[in-house]
This record gives C-alpha cells, sequence and structure tokens, in this order.
C-alpha cells in the first residue's frame, strides 16, 4: 500500500487534509494522526472491522485494548453507561488533555475494541489535529499509539513514517508532540480511582482534584487492570542500563561501564541529563543523548522516546539512561525507562 504522508498545520488544521482522512476513515482504513502525547493509529470506532485492522497493521496482542477518542462529552455518551462522580470531575479539569478514563462500556463498543472487558477507555485529546478530525468525521475514533508493537511510541510524524509507511494510507504529520509520553489510564469505574498507567497527567494533579487514588501495582503473576502493561513494550536491540542516583554518582558509573564496554568492543549509549551531559562528554559515549534538565521532566518526557529510538537506529550494544526523580511527570517517565530496561536498574 502507497502511505501518503501530508503534513498539517498543527494550529489551524487545513480543512481539506482533515477531509481526506475522514474519507479513508469513513471508507474503514486506517490514518495516523498526531495528539498532544503521542501519534495515534486511528479508526472509526464504530466500525469493528476498521478497528481490527489496527490489531493487525501493528502486530498488537489481541488481548490489549485500544481507547477511543471523542470530541465533546455527547460522543462519549454513546460509548459509556453510567458516568461516576470521580469520572465527571475528571471531565470537568482535565478534558480535553492527556487523561483516559476507564468506564462501564455500552453496546455500540465493539468487543474487539475492548478486547472482551466490560468497561472501555476514552479520552479527549487537546491537540487540534485530532480534535478536529473527529469532529469532521461525526463518529469516535479508536486509536492506540502509532507505532508497531514493541516499539517506543511515536512523538513525531517521521516516527510514524519509519514505522508505517506502506502499512496505512495516510499519515496526518504536524511535527512533534507536545506531552512525548502517552496519557494517564485512569480506572474511574469504582470506589476509589485506580491509576492503570501513569501518564500526561499526574497523580500528584489527580489527587488535587479527586482526593484519595490508588495506583494499579499488580503482584508478580497478577495480571495488571490495564493490559498492555504487561507487556515489557520497548525492548531496545540493545542491552540499557537505567541508573539512579545523584548526578555524580551517575557519572562516575557511566563512565566505568563505557570504558567496560569498549573493552569488550560494545558501542555505548549515553541518555543522560543536561546536568550530567558536560561531564560524561570527555568519557567518550558512542551516543550521547540529553535528555533535558532534572529540574524541567516535561523536557524529559518530550524528548525520551526520540532518545530510544535512536539508540537503536545507530546500532548501540549497550544504552545507560539516567533516571530522575519520582513525583509529577517523573513517575511516567521512570515508568516507561524501567519498562525499557527489564530488569536492569542500578540504584548507585
Ligand atoms: O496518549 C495516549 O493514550 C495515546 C494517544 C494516541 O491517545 N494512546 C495510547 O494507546 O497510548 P495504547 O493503545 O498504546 O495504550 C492504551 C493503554 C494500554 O495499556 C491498554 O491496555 C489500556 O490503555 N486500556 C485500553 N482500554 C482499556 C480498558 N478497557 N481497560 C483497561 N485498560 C485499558
Ligand atoms: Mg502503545
Amino acid at each position: 500500500m502507497q502511505t501518503k504522508r501530508s503534513y498539517i498545520d498543527g494550529v489551524h488544521p487545513e480543512v481539506e487534509l482533515l477531509k481526506e482522512g475522514v474519507e479513508w476513515l469513513r471508507a474503514g482504513e486506517l490514518v495516523a494522526f498526531p495528539t498532544e502525547t503521542v501519534y495515534g493509529l486511528g479508526a472509526n470506532a464504530l466500525d469493528t472491522s476498521a478497528c481490527a485492522k489496527i490489531f493487525e497493521v501493528k502486530g498488537r496482542p489481541q488481548d490489549n485494548p485500544l481507547i477511543i477518542h471523542v470530541c465533546n462529552r455527547a460522543m462519549a455518551n454513546i460509548l459509556v453507561k453510567g458516568w461516576t462522580l470521580a469520572a465527571e470531575l475528571c471531565v470537568q479539569h482535565f478534558w480535553p488533555g492527556p487523561l483516559t478514563l476507564v468506564l462501564p462500556k455500552t453496546a455500540n463498543v465493539s468487543d474487539v475494541v475492548t478486547a472482551g472487558l466490560p468497561n472501555v477507555a476514552i479520552r479527549m485529546p487537546s491537540h487540534p489535529v485530532a480534535l478536529r478530525l473527529i469532529e469532521e468525521s461525526g463518529f469516535p475514533i479508536a486509536a492506540p499509539s502509532a507505532n508497531l508493537s514493541g516499539k517506543p511510541s511515536p512523538t513525531s510524524g517521521s516516527h510514524v513514517w519509519r514505522d508505517l509507511k506502506g502499512k496505512i494510507p495516510l499519515i496526518l504529520d504536524a511535527g512533534a508532540c507536545l506531552v512525548g509520553l502517552e496519557s494517564t489510564v485512569l480506572d474511574v469505574s469504582g470506589e476509589v480511582p485506580t491509576i492503570l498507567r501513569p501518564g500526561g497527567i499526574s497523580k500528584e494533579q489527580l489527587e488535587a482534584v479527586l482526593g484519595e487514588i490508588w495506583v494499579d501495582k499488580p503482584l508478580k503473576n497478577q495480571v495488571p487492570k490495564a493490559p498492555g502493561m504487561k507487556y515489557r513494550h520497548y525492548a531496545p536491540q540493545g542491552e540499557m542500563i537505567l541508573m539512579v542516583g545523584s548526578s555524580e554518582h551517575v557519572v562516575q558509573r557511566m563512565g566505568q561501564e563505557i570504558h567496560k564496554g569498549h573493552a569488550r568492543l560494545k558501542k555505548v549509549g549515553v541518555l543522560c541529563t543536561l546536568e550530567s551531559a558536560p561531564f560524561l562528554h570527555n568519557r567518550l559515549p558512542d551516543l550521547l543523548f540529553v535528555l533535558g534538565s532534572k529540574d524541567r521532566p516535561e523536557e524529559v518526557a518530550s524528548n525520551l522516546f526520540e532518545g530510544l529510538r535512536l539508540c537503536d537506529e545507530r546500532g548501540m550494544d549497550l544504552i545507560l539512561a539516567e533516571g530522575i526523580e519520582e513525583g509529577g511527570l517523573g513517575t511516567a517517565i521512570m515508568n516507561r525507562l524501567q519498562k525499557a530496561a527489564g530488569r536492569k536498574i542500578q540504584y548507585i
């Protein structure tokens, strides 16, 4: 299949380009589009066979449900049965934005979308292209991140192009995504709202509005409530070690690991903070990627997936990543870094 990459204005999207997207969606095809978090791979959420295509194209496990994107509350009402008070508060405070709500589904939502679960995950994105595309189409859009399964989520049109070229008819490319990490998935169907996946809206932000919040931390052998969280997600081709500690100690340990790696003829890539970078240049890693300042986690979040992708593209055998402080967006960043590193975490 030939893929068209259309550059679209991220603030005032051109109507004719949106219409082209809508035509493909109406025809049961898939369209990649930007959201404020990461790019989505969209299908008409009410078209079961179009939704099934998403799993095929991504190589996504069938048991991992999709998020449905809406542009207004009326559209959400078609999909959700029984809004809780917590859900109402979330809509008021955080929509449109990077918060996905898990609530009981209506019969309009196919089991393909929810992977057979009784609940559906929905969100209203704030990116003008995403919102306008849903508005123009008139139906909700089911969309996971627009990467091949097992790769980091795409935070630019180029990432989508590299993963999905030849597999879908259209990519709406509006450049880089603002947040750079996926939305927070919050189950608001029960008594206490529970975070199933940390993301763009922090636990602290949710607590300020909702009060007590739980975090789903499945024990070993237990299935997480967001099925997607059981997968390692992104496993870089090289070995990855996440290092957590003071900048001074991390720099020292990284220096040793670079040296050891080179002695074994390995290419060593480093993902570090702005503060540590000046002390790592002279340790001569094969790639040094600055994630951003420790004091600006939003900067680290927006660069993280680009850095991870780059390490694989440049063939790094060993990737050393500097952790940042948990709390706020830091928690979501550390969640993604830990998943990428598997169990290899060094507290220094
Ligand atoms: O920011 C985002 O959320 C992006 C953009 C495109 O909106 N989407 C995204 O989708 O990250 P995806 O498919 O990569 O991740 C969706 C996560 C998975 O962990 C999935 O298991 C969980 O949400 N999820 C979806 N539906 C669910 C449901 N009914 N119950 C529990 N978890 C659900
Ligand atoms: Mg994903």
